[in-house]
């Protein structure tokens, strides 16, 4: 069976984690959540300083840390900060970072690194235009605004978050309008990318049917 890397992309809050999380277990492939890498240099700026951060950028140190349990770990210089890094601070701060080009030349590279076995899935925003444009299958998953604030209003109330839905659909308009329009690698669907709307699909359906666009590629071609 041939091996192939999976590159998953979409706007805020549209499943993209949970989905890639699954079917990388169903498929024995690495997760990798390039949301996540942002997110934690965006926390180091925010607790040494942007120009701390520029001029050490070279040196922040990202792992994965994979758990018997499926869970995975990050790790920012040998920190756990899989928690700190879904602060509202952070959420707030991520689309300004990630459009600095240092930080997307210095983590674009990481990822590629990352992915250079394959056998990956990866989600993100450019993981199919610009990380992985060789990736075998890309997905671009969409859901309309009031479905993804409802998904992320479940969440943030599961780890203890007051949040209410407006709020909640507004942070994620503005931070999809300023991942739509930066300079570097905006969000937008790859030519070849296939358009899943999740909006009206369960967890299990997003899962299956990108499964079989997988087993395709792999059995196929
Ligand atoms: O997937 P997420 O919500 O954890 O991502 C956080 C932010 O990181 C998102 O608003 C934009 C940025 N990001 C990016 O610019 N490129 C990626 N490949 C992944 C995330």
């Amino acid at each position: 069976m041939k091996i192939i890397n999976i590159a998953i992309d979409g706007p805020a809050a549209a499943g993209k984690s949970t989905i890639s999380r699954r079917v990388a277990g169903r498929l024995n492939y690495m997760y990798i959540d390039t949301g996540a890498m942002y997110r934690s240099v965006t926390l180091y700026a925010l607790n040494h300083g942007t120009e701390q951060m520029f001029d050490n950028l070279n040196r922040i140190d990202i792992r994965f840390k994979n758990e018997d349990s499926g869970n995975q770990r990050v790790l920012l210089n040998n920190e756990d900060v899989t928690e700190a890094i879904r602060s509202k601070e952070v959420t707030a701060n991520v689309s300004k970072v990630a459009s600095y080009e240092a930080v997307r030349t210095y983590l674009v590279n990481m990822q590629q690194q990352l992915a250079d076995e394959k056998g990956i899935v990866m989600d993100g925003r450019d993981v199919g235009t610009t990380v992985l444009p060789d990736a075998e299958l890309k997905i671009f998953m969409q859901a309309s605004p009031k479905v993804r604030a409802e998904r992320r209003l479940i969440e943030e109330r599961e780890r203890g978050n007051q949040v209410d839905l407006e709020t909640l659909t507004k942070q994620i308009m503005e931070r999809d309008e300023f991942d739509m329009s930066r300079e570097i690698s905006p969000l937008v669907q790859a030519e070849d990318a296939f358009l899943l709307d999740t909006s009206e699909m369960t967890i299990e359906e997003v899962e299956s049917c990108i499964i079989k666009l997988a087993l395709e590629k792999v059995e196929g071609e």
